[in-house]
């Protein structure tokens, strides 16, 4: 079964993974502070990402580059030039609109084929990218799109809208420079290219893989966290050689990686994948293919990544723009040559909302009264679960309980996130822990006691699966090892 998004996100505010900015002075449009598990579960996407993408292979490297940059660093990328969407205002209530979000949004409910557009206007793709300004304007006004707010038809001419945060850094004399807020983390690699190149050992083909925040100032954000003006990227650029079989083979085996990375290691759910290969006219003139993986959600089909083979484009427009040599040697050959380069782009913060969509989920169940009650359950990876276990001493008031409880909190706290808590009736508290996901609830009770008194070294607890809420009695010891 799917649940709304509505219904997610108001699980996500009760229970502390989001909630908007700056709230006390009456928020931020849009910006959203990250609570306590959401913190965590970000954290543990990014470890296994960064487990299985660095630190298990011999041919990756890990970077963080700095979000300022120097702004020819945009120049060279075409961020200042080109990084725009086209912008149109409703000239009766004013709402800012995106003029190619509107024409998406209408193809698809209206079901406007491409021969229809074709005729219309000669564009020979649905895809928004191949539209002039004169070809929005022009639909917008002939199909009579709708305002989302008011309902009026009446747009002023799209207008380029830059998407990047600008800012000043002070030169000299109160002398201010502009810079931006770098709005993908890929450039930053590219121009560290060659001093990774002379610090580590890495030679062609490699990886650099980079997680970090962006910034964007999106014209119409939403969605809760789906698109939002400051957000995180997991990017990586693959250095190859200058050769285009090469580079398709490795598109592919990209594609690949990346479902089975999402499907086993974060647990998003296979069926609501697509993959959707970009057509010629989307591309851009120095691609030789992209691939959006796509997830599939009631309204909407969401990107989480693109990946993009950009050949020599990047490291050329650097070399051009810096007057630096970006070539590499080849140690066998000794032939010089620009490498190219294969990018897949993941958004951390929409892998985050996707795992919480396909964890979610309601069930009837029968309670200890032999009553029908419904329980919220993340049913989720362990791996990434925020917290990993809860221990539960049964009785508050029972000394012994409360130690081994506290004892074991701290010794399983030095391996995983772990909460305590003594509070309130057992019934309830694991209801709690299912709806923050934790796979494995630990429970002291009487007989633990009893065994404690008998030899500690032979007590025993209750381990509650989330999953099938079935309990069983294991040596604490064991649990101790348990991963
Ligand atoms: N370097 C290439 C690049 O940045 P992109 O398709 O613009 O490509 C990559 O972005 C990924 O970043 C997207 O697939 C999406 O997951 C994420 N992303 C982009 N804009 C976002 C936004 N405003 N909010 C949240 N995530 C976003």
């Amino acid at each position: 079964m799917t649940y709304s998004l509505e219904t997610i996100v108001s699980r996500a505010k009760r229970r502390a993974f989001a909630y908007p900015g700056s709230e006390i002075y009456g928020g931020l449009a849009n910006a959203r502070d990250l609570w306590p598990y959401w913190v965590q579960l970000r954290r543990n996407i990014m470890d296994t990402r960064w487990r299985c993408f660095v630190q298990e292979r011999d041919d990756m490297v890990g970077l963080d580059a700095s979000i300022l940059m120097n702004s020819r660093v945009r120049e060279a990328s075409g961020h200042i030039a080109n990084f725009s969407d086209p912008l149109v205002d409703c000239k009766k209530c004013k709402a800012r609109e995106r003029a190619d979000k509107l024409i998406e949004n209408y193809i698809e409910k209206h079901q406007i084929s491409l021969t229809d557009v074709h005729v219309e206007f000669g564009v020979k793709s649905l895809a928004v990218e191949s539209r002039t300004f004169e070809q929005q304007t022009a639909f917008l006004s002939v199909f009579k799109v709708k305002c989302p707010e008011c309902w009026s038809s009446d747009w002023t001419q799209p207008k380029k809208f830059n998407l990047m945060f600008k800012t000043q850094q002070w030169v000299i004399d109160w002398e201010g420079k502009d810079i931006y807020l770098r709005p993908e983390t890929a450039q930053g690699i590219f121009v560290n290219f060659k001093n990774i190149l002379d610090t580590t050992r890495v030679r062609i083909p490699f990886w650099v893989a980079q997680i970090g925040k962006s910034f964007r100032n999106e014209i119409t954000p939403g969605n809760f966290m789906f698109r939002v003006r400051e957000f995180e990227q997991m990017e990586i650029e693959y250095f190859i050689p200058d050769d285009v079989e090469i580079g398709l083979k490795m598109l592919k085996s990209r594609k690949e990686m990346s479902e089975k990375w999402r499907t086993e290691q974060i647990g998003i759910k296979k069926d609501r994948l697509r993959f959707r290969e970009h057509d010629a006219s989307e591309l851009s003139f120095y691609s030789k293919g992209t691939v959006d993986v796509e997830y599939e959600f009631p309204r909407w089909r969401w990107e989480l990544q693109g990946i993009a083979y950009r050949t020599d484009y990047d490291l050329s427009q650097h070399q051009k723009t810096s007057g630096k040599d970006m070539q590499y040697t080849d140690p066998m050959t000794g032939r010089r040559y620009l490498p190219h380069c294969v990018e897949p782009s993941r958004g951390l913060t929409r892998a985050i909302l996707t795992v919480m969509i396909d964890a979610y989920d309601e069930e009837e169940y029968t309670n200890q009264k032999w009553e029908k009650e419904i329980r919220t359950v993340a049913r989720f990876n362990p791996n990434i679960a925020p917290v990993k276990f809860a221990i539960l001493p049964l009785i508050k008031k029972d000394e012994i309980q409360v130690k081994l409880g506290e004892d074991l909190f701290h010794k399983l706290s030095k391996k995983y996130f772990c909460e305590y808590d003594d509070n309130g009736a057992i019934g309830k508290r694991y209801r709690r822990q299912d709806e923050i996901w934790t796979p494995y609830c630990i429970t002291f009770d009487q007989q633990s006691v009893e065994e404690y008194h008998a030899d500690p070294a032979s007590v025993t607890v209750t381990l509650r699966d989330r999953d099938t809420m079935s309990q069983q009695r294991f040596l604490v010891s064991d649990i101790e090892f348990m991963k």
